[in-house]
C-alpha cells in the first residue's frame, strides 16, 4: 500500500507515520468486521438443537472476516477516489506504476491462509454434523413433489395397555414379526427435547433439499440414494411449516413444508405418536372412511398436484394434475374405455402404477409412491364415490386380507372413531394416480 503513495518514489524502509497508520486501519478494520458479525446474527432464527451453536460460530467467524475485508475494500475505494481525484487544471495520465512483488505477496497470503483457516473450522463443523450420536433414533423421510413423509417404528408397548396381537390386521402382523415394532407415517416430524434423531431420507422424484433453519441443518435429498442428516432438538416447540425444501423442484416447490414437533420428554412423544399408531392397528372398518382419511392425512403428497372439493379442508390445491371431482364417472366412462379396464381396477392402476396410463393432456409426473396394497385400495373405495351423483358409480369390492378383523383392542378403550380415521391416512404414502385418469374425461 505504501508504493500507491505518489510522488515520493518509496525507498524500501517504511517511514513510522506509514506504519502507524496501517496498524491504526488494521484495528478499525477488525472492529469494523466484528461489529458487523455481532449484528448480523440477529437476523437469523431462535437456535433450537445441539447443532445450532457450531453452525451459527462458524457462520460468525465468516462474517467478521468477510466484514473485515468489506470495509477493507471499500475504504481504499472511497480513499482513493478522494486522495487521487483529477485535480483541477490536470489533465494528464497518472503516473505509471508496474508491479510490486511484495505487496502481490501479502495479498495472496491472506486469503490462503483465511481460506487454510476456515477449511479446517467447516471440516470440524461437518464432521461433528455427521457424526452418529449415541442413542439417536431413526426416522424415514420420504420427499416426493411436494410433501415429506415420515416414518417411526414404534413398539406396541407406547400405547399402554395390552393389544391381542392376533385380531390385528395382517400386514400389522408382519411388521411385528420383523422386528417387533410396527412402522407408521404421519406429515409431521415429531421428536423430544435431548433425543438425537438421524434421518435416512429417499427422493421419490427430483431432487429435493431437507432444510431446517431452526436447526440449521440442510442435505439433499438425491433419487436412487440415500442421504442422512442428523440433529439433536433442545427446545420443546411447534415448528409450522418448520422443514422447507430448498431445492427448486417444481411448479409447487414452495409448498413443500412441513411442521416439527419437539415434545418435553420421551413420554409426551409417544402420546403424539399414539393416535397414529392405533389408527394403523384398528383402521376404520368401511374402506371408503379409510380412503378418505388416507388422502386426507397429507401423508402423500396427491393434495399438492390435484384438486379434490371434496376433501378441501386438507388444503387439496394442485394444478399439475387433473383435478379429481368427479373422477368416479370418468374412471367408469371414458377412462374405462380407453384402457380397456374395469374402473375400479383403472382407479387402482392409476395409484399404483401412475405411469401405467397417463390421461390426456398431462405428463408422466406422478412419483411411484409405494403405498401399501390395502391402502390404494381404500382409496379406490372412496374415489369411487367423487361421482356426480354423490354415490359410487361401480363397486370397488376389498380384498379378503384388506379388511380388518376388529375396529378396536379388546378389554381396553378403543381409539376415538374420528381420531383413528385421519390418522390411518398417515401410513401410508401414496400419490395421486387418478389424476391420471380424469384427464382423459377431460379430454374427451
Ligand atoms: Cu422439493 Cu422443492
Amino acid at each position: 500500500m505504501a508504493s500507491t503513495t505518489p510522488s515520493k518514489p518509496s525507498s524500501g524502509g517504511l517511514q513510522t507515520t506509514t506504519i502507524i497508520a496501517v496498524v491504526v486501519v488494521g484495528i478499525l478494520l477488525i472492529v469494523g468486521g466484528i461489529i458487523l458479525g455481532q449484528a448480523t446474527p440477529l437476523l437469523f432464527p431462535q437456535q433450537a438443537s445441539a447443532e445450532a451453536a457450531q453452525v451459527d460460530n462458524l457462520f460468525h467467524i465468516m462474517l467478521v472476516i468477510g466484514g473485515a475485508i468489506f470495509l477493507l475494500v471499500q475504504g481504499l475505494l472511497v480513499f482513493s477516489m478522494w486522495r487521487f481525484r483529477a485535480r483541477k487544471g490536470e489533465t494528464g495520465d497518472g503516473e505509471p506504476i508496474h508491479g510490486n512483488t511484495t505487496l502481490e505477496i501479502v495479498w495472496t497470503a491472506i486469503p490462503a491462509v483465511i481460506v487454510f483457516v476456515l477449511t479446517i473450522l467447516s471440516w470440524q463443523v461437518f464432521n461433528s454434523l455427521q457424526a452418529p450420536k449415541p442413542g439417536e433414533a431413526s426416522v424415514v423421510v420420504a420427499g416426493a413433489r411436494f410433501n415429506w413423509a415420515f416414518t417411526y417404528n414404534v413398539p406396541l408397548s407406547i400405547l399402554g395397555y395390552e393389544v391381542d396381537e392376533t385380531l390385528l390386521p395382517p400386514d400389522v402382523k408382519d411388521d411385528l414379526a420383523d422386528d417387533g415394532t410396527v412402522s407408521i407415517t404421519s406429515a409431521t416430524l415429531y421428536s423430544y427435547v435431548n433425543q438425537p434423531v438421524a434421518l435416512a431420507m429417499d427422493a421419490r422424484d427430483v431432487i429435493h433439499a431437507f432444510w431446517v433453519p431452526a436447526f440449521r441443518v440442510k442435505q439433499d435429498l438425491i433419487p436412487g440414494r440415500t442421504t442422512t442428516v442428523r440433529f439433536t432438538p433442545t427446545v420443546a416447540d411447534t415448528y409450522p411449516s418448520g422443514i422447507q425444501c430448498a431445492e427448486l423442484c417444481g411448479a409447487n416447490h414452495g409448498i413443500m413444508r412441513a411442521d416439527i414437533v419437539v415434545a418435553e420428554n420421551e413420554a409426551e412423544y409417544n402420546k403424539l405418536l399414539t393416535p397414529i399408531l392405533e389408527s394403523r392397528l384398528f383402521p376404520p372398518a368401511d374402506p371408503v372412511v379409510r380412503g378418505r382419511a388416507i388422502l386426507e392425512s397429507n401423508v402423500y403428497p396427491c393434495y399438492t398436484c390435484h384438486v379434490l372439493s371434496d376433501l378441501s379442508s386438507a388444503n387439496w390445491v394442485g394444478n399439475v394434475g387433473p383435478a379429481l371431482d368427479g373422477v368416479a364417472d370418468r374412471a367408469a366412462t371414458s377412462r374405462a374405455n380407453a384402457t380397456s379396464q374395469t374402473a375400479a381396477d383403472y382407479l387402482y392402476t392409476a395409484i399404483h402404477e401412475p405411469g401405467a396410463y397417463l390421461v390426456p393432456g398431462y405428463g408422466n409426473l406422478m412419483p411411484q409412491l409405494g403405498v401399501p396394497e390395502c391402502d390404494v385400495w381404500a382409496m379406490v373405495a372412496y374415489l369411487a364415490t367423487q361421482s356426480t351423483s354423490g354415490s359410487a358409480p361401480f363397486e370397488v369390492v376389498q380384498p379378503e386380507a384388506c379388511i380388518p378383523q376388529v375396529s378396536g383392542p379388546p378389554g381396553s378403550q378403543p381409539p376415538p372413531a374420528g381420531e383413528a380415521t385421519a390418522e390411518a391416512a398417515a401410513e401410508t404414502e401414496v400419490v395421486p394416480a387418478e389424476a391420471t385418469a380424469e384427464a382423459t374425461a377431460e379430454g374427451s
